[in-house]
C-alpha cells in the first residue's frame, strides 16, 4: 500500500486538489489516502471541502486575521512536523504556490518523505511577482521528487531548471477537472446576494486579492471599474469579495452604494464556475480564474504585469492589463463596446487540460512507486 497525504490550506489549493483527492479513494487496494489542511483559510476553505465532501483526516486550524507570511510559515511546519512524524505517509502531495504549498514540501522534506508537486513549473522568472507565490512554487519545485506539470511550457520551465526529465510528468490542471464537474447549463443562480442583478445587462465579473496589488494598485483598480460603470450603464459589475479585510475594506470605501455595483461574499465554487460561464467579461488578478475562464470561451483582462500563465495570453483569450487605471478602462470600454474586439478574445480555448488531470496524476504515482519497489 502506498500511503499518500495530501496537504492544502487555501481555497484555490482545495479546488484544484479536490479532484486528486478523490482520484485517489478509487484505488483502496493499492492507495491509503488521507488529508490535512492546514487551514490558512478558514470559511474559503470550509466552502471546497463541503461542496466536495472532504472530510479532513487532520485539520490545524491556523487562520487567523491579520495573519502574516512568519505566522503561516512558523504555525504550518511545526503542525505538520507531528502529522508527518505520526502518519509516516510514503508521499506527501501539494499543490501550487501558496505558503502552505512550501512549508509542506519543506516539513516532508525534513523528514526525507518524498514530495509530489502538483501545477508545478509555473514561473514568471520575478521572484516579487506575485509575491510570494513565485518563490513558493520555485522552492516548493527544488524539494520535490515527482513534478505534475499542467502544460508543456511548464515542463520546459522545469527542464530549464535541471529537474530531471523522467521526474516530470505532463498533466493538464485539475482545474479544468474541477471546473467539469461544476459548471451546467441550468444552474440557478437566484439568491447568493444576486438578486438584485440586472441579468439582461453585460455582467462584468470581477475578483481581486494579490499581496503584491495591496494599497494603491488595488485602489485605482476599484476606481476604474467605478468609472467604467459610471460610463457603460449598460453594465453589471459582480464582484464576490474576498475575506480578506485589506481587500474587503477598500473595496467598501470605493466601491459601495454606486449603482449596478454588487459587492457580495465569496461564492461556493460551483455557483462561482457557473456565473463565470454566465459573465460577459472578467476582471481578475487570480491564477486559477486565468484557467478556468479561457475554456468558458470568456475574455479576461487580467490585473497584473506578469503572468506565470502564458498559454491562455497566446491564444488570444486572455489580456494583461496591470493596475494602471487608464489601461483597465480602455481596454475594458473596448470590449463593451465593439463587438469584433470582444468576439476576437471570446474563444473557448484550452491549454490546461482536458478534465482527465488526476486520473493521469495518480497513475503517475501507482508507477513511480511501483518502478521503485521492482
Ligand atoms: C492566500 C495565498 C495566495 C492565494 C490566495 C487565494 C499565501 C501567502 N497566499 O492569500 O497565494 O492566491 O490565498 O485566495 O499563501 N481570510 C478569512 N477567511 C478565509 C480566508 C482568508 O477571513 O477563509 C482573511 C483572514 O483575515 C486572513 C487573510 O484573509 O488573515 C489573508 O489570508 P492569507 O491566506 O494570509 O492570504 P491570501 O491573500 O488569502
Ligand atoms: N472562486 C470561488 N468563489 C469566489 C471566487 C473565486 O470559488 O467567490 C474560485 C475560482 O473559480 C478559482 C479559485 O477560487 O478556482 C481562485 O481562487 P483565488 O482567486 O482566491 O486564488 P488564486 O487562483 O489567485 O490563487
Amino acid at each position: 500500500m502506498i500511503k499518500v497525504l495530501s496537504v492544502f490550506g487555501t481555497r484555490p489549493e482545495a479546488i484544484k486538489m479536490a479532484p486528486v483527492v478523490k482520484e485517489l479513494s478509487k484505488f483502496p487496494g493499492e492507495i491509503v489516502s488521507q488529508v490535512a489542511v492546514t487551514a490558512q483559510h478558514r470559511e474559503m476553505l470550509d466552502q471546497v471541502l463541503d461542496l466536495f465532501h472532504i472530510v479532513p483526516d487532520y485539520d490545524l486550524n491556523l487562520m487567523r486575521h491579520g495573519q502574516t507570511l512568519y505566522d503561516i510559515t512558523a504555525g504550518a511546519l511545526l503542525g505538520l512536523k507531528d502529522i508527518l512524524t505520526q502518519e509516516k505517509p510514503d508521499l506527501v502531495l501539494v499543490h501550487g504556490d501558496t505558503t502552505t504549498t512550501f512549508v509542506a514540501a519543506l516539513a516532508a522534506y525534513y523528514q526525507q518523505i518524498k514530495v509530489g508537486h502538483v501545477e508545478a513549473g509555473l514561473r514568471t522568472g520575478n521572484k516579487y511577482a506575485p509575491f510570494p507565490e513565485e518563490m513558493n512554487r520555485r522552492m516548493a519545485g527544488s524539494l520535490a521528487d515527482y513534478h505534475f506539470a499542467p502544460t508543456e511550457t511548464s515542463k520546459k520551465n522545469l527542464l530549464r531548471e535541471n529537474v530531471p526529465e523522467e521526474s516530470i510528468i505532463v498533466t493538464g490542471n485539475t482545474v479544468i477537472d474541477a471546473l467539469l464537474e461544476t459548471v451546467g447549463k441550468e444552474y440557478c443562480l437566484t439568491g447568493l446576494g444576486l438578486d438584485q442583478v440586472n441579468w439582461k445587462k453585460k455582467i462584468l465579473l470581477v475578483t481581486c486579492h494579490r499581496r503584491e496589488n495591496w494599497g494603491a494598485p488595488m485602489a485605482r483598480v476599484f476606481q476604474a471599474i467605478r468609472k467604467i460603470k459610471e460610463m457603460r450603464p449598460d453594465t453589471e459589475v459582480i464582484f464576490p469579495v474576498h475575506k480578506n479585510p485589506l481587500v474587503r475594506d477598500l473595496a467598501r470605501d470605493i466601491l459601495c452604494g454606486t449603482g449596478g455595483i454588487h459587492l457580495i461574499e465569496p461564492l461556493d465554487y460551483q455557483p462561482f464556475s457557473n456565473l463565470m460561464a454566465k459573465s460577459y467579461l472578467v476582471l481578475t488578478d487570480s491564477g486559477g480564474m486565468q484557467e478556468e475562464v479561457p475554456s468558458l470561451g470568456k475574455p479576461v483582462l487580467v490585473l497584473r504585469d506578469t503572468t506565470e500563465r502564458p498559454e491562455a495570453l497566446e491564444a488570444g483569450t486572455v489580456k494583461l492589463v496591470g493596475t494602471d487605471g487608464e489601461k483597465i478602462i480602455k481596454e475594458t470600454v473596448q470590449l463593451i463596446d465593439n463587438p469584433h474586439a470582444y468576439h476576437e478574445m471570446a474563444n473557448a480555448v484550452n491549454p490546461y487540460g482536458d478534465g482527465k488531470a488526476s486520473g493521469r496524476i495518480v497513475r503517475a504515482i501507482l508507477k513511480f512507486f511501483r518502478g521503485n519497489s521492482c
